[in-house]
């Protein structure tokens, strides 16, 4: 699968979006660009606020695309800085990726595509809360 995704188109989509990025306090934009299954083509940038902490990074901006044109599994995605460079994603937007696109997603990063099951080891994720946590009957007694 791997060799079938166009590095060169989605790197290009994910530097065009640094255009839109609202990032007038950090003055560092991002721009994200994601395959979906179904070859949909999704993007992302990042949006600041004067309340620093609730900036949105551009992957939450991507999964808000995937989802609201929709849906289906992201296939491969890339982030970029201002210079075109490959930005690896932080902790929380892996933790996104991976609920959208699952430890096979493959990812760029600036030392070569990864999987997120490589990015991202011991996930959490959906299937730790189907199975009960280790304890909850004594929980249940209190
Ligand atoms: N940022 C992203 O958009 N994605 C990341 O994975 C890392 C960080 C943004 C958040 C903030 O607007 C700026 O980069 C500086 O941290």
């Amino acid at each position: 699968m791997a060799d079938e995704i166009d590095w060169d188109s989605l790197r290009r989509y994910a530097t065009q979006m640094l255009e839109r990025a609202y990032a007038p306090y950090s003055k560092f934009p991002v721009g994200a660009a994601g395959l979906v299954d179904d070859g949909r083509v999704v993007l992302g940038c990042n949006v600041e606020n004067a309340s620093y902490g609730l900036g949105l990074c551009a992957e939450c901006g991507l999964v808000s695309a995937l989802h609201g044109t929709g849906g289906g599994r992201l296939v491969a995605m890339v982030c970029v800085d201002r210079q075109g460079e490959t930005l690896m994603p932080c902790g929380r937007c892996r933790q996104l990726l991976w609920e959208n696109g699952g430890p096979d997603m493959q990812l760029a990063t600036p030392s070569g595509v990864k999987t997120m099951a490589e990015v991202l080891p011991d996930a959490f994720s959906a299937e730790n809360l189907a199975a009960p946590a280790a304890g909850a009957d004594d929980l249940e007694t209190r």
